[in-house]
């Protein structure tokens, strides 16, 4: 190759770990997505310290990506309403794999969330992507935990349909980092966080420790995630003078008319930087 063409045919140093965020989005397969993983965290891990972001999020400086990005899956995953998915009924093996599979799903989405949040906003401090960097590498790991288990009960990813959702929400937060950091890790992980203890339970009462230890580690995991969004949230809101509590509740209101309220994991919800103003706001939706 001729080096000499080579600067014009590479992306700069600044826009390449984005590149390489994105690059991981769009992977499908398993392998090629966990290989771009690695390969974008070590972008970012090259840059730590560096002014990658260009500001402070304030409103007048938000600048997101409008890139319709369709996330890669494995070619044989087929994507469905989530009234077309399989029931997953633990008595069977069947249901039993299809429940790790569903959990699977959503740590390889929660890959391209965690990817997407770097990738897309741009006016962000340089310790918002190594957070998001962060959380996309142990949403990796998640994944690969739940892979494996999958294959010991004879399964591998894609052999069940999944539906789109959480990158449904990605999409309708794509104009907004405050948004984002709202909606996603504040209320779709941390929906996670109130339903993994009854999954747990339901695992154990037909003696799959293995998947109950994964999904341990997993729960502790995401408690950090949702308070990095939790972090991020309030941060976005400070630097717009915006009251955080008031703005989360207008939030909801406007993208969350369906969310199911009921009992929350108050304890989790706490660690993860909820008010328990918040918590009993959201205990009473859907009432
Ligand atoms: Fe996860
Ligand atoms: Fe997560």
């Amino acid at each position: 190759m001729n080096d000499a063409l080579a600067p014009d045919t590479q992306p700069d140093p600044v826009t390449r770990p984005f590149e390489a965020a994105r690059t991981c989005i769009l992977a499908g397969e398993i392998d090629a997505k966990l290989a771009a993983c690695a390969t974008a965290v070590s972008a970012w891990r090259a840059v730590a310290g560096n002014d990658t972001g260009t500001g402070t999020g304030t409103e007048d400086e938000v600048e997101a990506i409008a890139d319709d990005l369709t996330p890669g899956s494995p070619t044989e995953l087929r994507l469905v309403a989530p009234r077309e998915l399989v029931t997953r009924k633990l008595h069977t093996p069947q249901g039993h794999a299809a429940l790790i599979h569903a959990i699977c799903h959503i740590e390889f989405s929660a890959i391209n969330l965690a990817w997407d949040a770097v990738y897309r906003f741009r006016a962000m401090p340089a310790a918002y992507y190594q957070d998001w960097v962060q959380v996309a590498e142990e949403e990796a790991r998640h994944f690969g935990l739940l892979s494996a288990r999958l294959a010991k009960l004879g399964y591998h990813y894609g052999d069940f349909s999944a539906h789109n959702g959480l990158w449904e929400m990605a999409r309708e937060t794509a104009y907004d980092p405050l948004v984002r950091m709202a909606l996603v890790p504040r209320v779709l992980e941390a929906r996670g966080l109130d339903v993994t203890p009854g999954i747990m339970k339901r695992l154990a009462a037909i003696g799959d420790d293995e998947s109950v230890a994964i999904l341990e580690i997993i729960h502790r995991d995401e408690i950090g995630h949702v308070e990095t969004g939790t972090r991020w949230f309030h941060y976005l809101c400070e630097q717009r003078g915006l009251d955080a509590e008031a703005t989360f509740r207008e939030l909801l209101a406007k993208h969350m008319r369906g969310f199911p309220g009921g009992p929350l994991h108050r304890e989790a919800r706490c660690k993860a930087g909820f008010s328990e103003a918040e918590l009993d706001y959201l205990e009473g939706m859907g009432q």
